[in-house]
Formats: structure tokens, C-alpha cells, sequence
């Protein structure tokens, strides 16, 4: 099969109906603040990778769990208009979908809490039926939104047949099979992540993102991007810490910049982009979604990034 033939990018991950609410500030321990805006939209981190994947010109099949209520539904034919493979997605009639609780500040910092309802019902078994794609495959894409063993039965069979596999190690909380760091080619993780990942305090500084990008290569992959933000992105690739510059704009909401990110990535690497580019590609979609409310809503079109890049040369 030659690489040619490989162009389906498959994502394994979790699917959200997102509650959002901006506030002055974000409410310390005991407190109640006044919200100035409130609306409900799609989001998961799973399904906002798969829509920024689609929409920045990949041919997507997400593989998620829903419940079998009308959100739920509603969220299935965004997918479809996205354009989104959604025959390997599990309706459970009984579930709830997975609800996230997101509050933004006015500097577009947010907030986040997540239950997983439907998500964590998302099993190996249900993973296992993506085989028949995987010689198709260019990319596989998992996060840490679904059950431990789901992640891990992505990674094996994404392994054996030989597709290259990204791993957003988001949200971070302990994984039980340390061993599957070393069957992903590319980890992705923010600052938070990359703390839990390398047993320190979250890197602010370039030295001790150094640090904490050759701690984590001690786990065993091989390329490692750490997303920081207005810093931009370091990247571990060959033995080598390049740091690469975020594209300066106003934020509003940085809600689903790292699932952008994570989508768009896949995207330009599917297309035979070196990492180099495809940072460069994901670090513009990500740009241009914290300048919009919403996880999938902020995801750009591919005219957009491409637009985005020519005015920033
Ligand atoms: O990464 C952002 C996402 O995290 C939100 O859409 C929310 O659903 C949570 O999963």
C-alpha cells in the first residue's frame, strides 16, 4: 500500500454538549460571580479535533460515544455537515452525553469541568471496529476523554498497522499503560500536561520547557510538542528542543485552541507536510480560533488558515 493511499485521519476520542458562561473573573474557592453571557455549543475534545480536522481539508472518521437524547443527536449532524464519517460513532440510548461546565474570563482564560456520561462507555471493543480503516489510514488522533484501555486498543492496532499516531495527553490524570507512550509518534501537551507528565511544577520558562520535554522523552516518544500558549510551541524532534513562535492575536476565548491544534496538525502531516510546516499550520488554526467563542465553533476553514498564513509572511 503506498502512502498515497493512506489519506483517512481517524479520531478516537470523547464528544461534549459544552454549557459556556463568561464572567469578570474566574470564581475562587467559595464564590459566586455574576455571568455576562451564556450559551450552549458542541465540544469534547475528541470531536473538536475531528471538526478542525474537517475543516482544514482532512477526510475525518470519528470514533466517540453519545447518548441517545436530542443534544446528542443535534451534535451528530454538525458532524455530518462537517462533513465527518460518523458510521463508527456509538449511540447509547440510555446515556447521557458527556456535559462540559466552561467559565471564560475576559482574557479568554477559561475554566473547565467535564463529566464524561456517555464517554466513559466508549469501550475497546467499540475501538477495535476501526481495523478495517486502518490500512487507509494516515493518522490516528487520541486524547485522555475516554476510558485508559480504549486509548490504549487506538494506539496497539493503530501500531501494527503501521499508522502514525498523535496522542493529546489531555486532560492529564494518571495512565495506567506507561508502555503506550512508546507506540505514539507524536505526544501533544500544554504546559499543565507536560508538569504532570514529567513529575515537575508546569514549565513556564524556555529552560525548564527543555527540561520537561527530555523528562518526557524518557517515556518513550519520540516527538514531543509542547504547546505554550502566547510562547508558542516547543517542539522535540530528533534529539533537537526547536521553540516556535505563536502568531500574536487578541483572544477571546482559548476554549479548544489545543484541540485545533491537535487537528489541524494531523491534517497538514497527512498531506506528507514536515513537522516543521505542520507546527507552523496548527499554530495559525489555533491563532485564529482564540479569537472566537466556542470549541467548535472557533474552528477555521481551511481558506481561512491558508488566508491567516499569506497576511502573516
Ligand atoms: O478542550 C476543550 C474541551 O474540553 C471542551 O470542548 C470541553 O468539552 C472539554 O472536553
Amino acid at each position: 500500500m503506498s502512502q498515497q493511499d493512506r489519506s483517512l485521519i481517524v479520531v478516537v476520542g470523547s464528544a461534549n454538549v459544552d454549557y459556556i458562561m463568561q464572567v469578570p473573573h474566574l470564581p475562587q474557592k467559595g464564590e459566586t460571580v455574576a455571568g455576562s453571557g451564556f450559551s450552549q455549543t458542541f465540544g469534547g475534545k475528541g470531536a473538536n479535533q475531528a471538526v478542525a480536522a474537517a475543516r482544514s481539508g482532512g477526510k475525518v472518521v470519528l470514533v466517540c460515544s453519545v447518548g441517545g437524547d436530542a443534544l446528542s443527536n443535534r451534535m451528530l449532524s454538525g458532524f455530518q455537515k462537517d462533513g465527518i464519517q460518523t458510521d463508527f460513532i456509538v449511540q447509547i440510548p440510555n446515556a447521557y452525553c458527556g456535559t462540559a461546565l466552561i467559565l471564560i474570563d475576559p482574557e479568554g482564560n477559561n475554566c473547565i469541568a467535564a463529566d464524561p456520561g456517555a464517554n466513559y462507555l466508549l469501550t475497546a471493543a467499540h475501538v477495535e471496529r476501526i481495523e478495517p480503516l486502518l490500512s487507509r489510514t494516515a493518522v490516528l488522533l487520541v486524547q485522555y476523554e475516554i476510558p485508559p484501555e480504549s486509548v490504549a486498543r487506538a494506539l496497539e492496532l493503530a501500531v501494527s498497522y503501521r499508522v502514525r499516531t498523535i496522542w493529546n495527553f489531555a486532560p492529564a490524570h494518571p495512565y495506567p499503560y506507561m508502555d503506550m507512550f512508546s507506540k505514539t509518534d507524536i505526544l501533544v501537551v500544554n504546559e499543565t500536561e507536560a508538569g504532570f507528565l514529567a513529575g515537575m511544577d508546569p514549565p513556564e520558562e524556555d529552560g525548564e520547557v527543555v527540561e520537561a520535554l527530555y523528562r518526557m522523552h524518557e517515556l518513550g516518544t519520540e516527538t514531543i510538542i509542547l504547546t505554550r500558549g502566547v510562547k508558542g510551541s516547543s517542539v522535540l524532534t530528533e534529539g533537537k528542543v526547536i521553540h516556535i513562535g505563536a502568531f500574536p492575536v487578541q483572544a477571546v476565548d482559548t476554549t479548544a485552541a489545543g484541540d485545533v491544534y491537535c487537528g489541524t496538525l494531523a491534517v497538514s502531516l497527512s498531506e506528507g507536510r514536515t513537522l516543521l510546516d505542520a507546527v507552523r499550520f496548527a499554530s495559525a488554526a489555533s491563532a485564529i480560533s482564540v479569537t472566537r467563542m466556542g470549541a467548535q465553533p472557533s474552528a477555521p476553514y481551511r481558506s481561512e488558515i491558508e488566508g491567516f498564513l499569506e497576511s502573516r509572511r
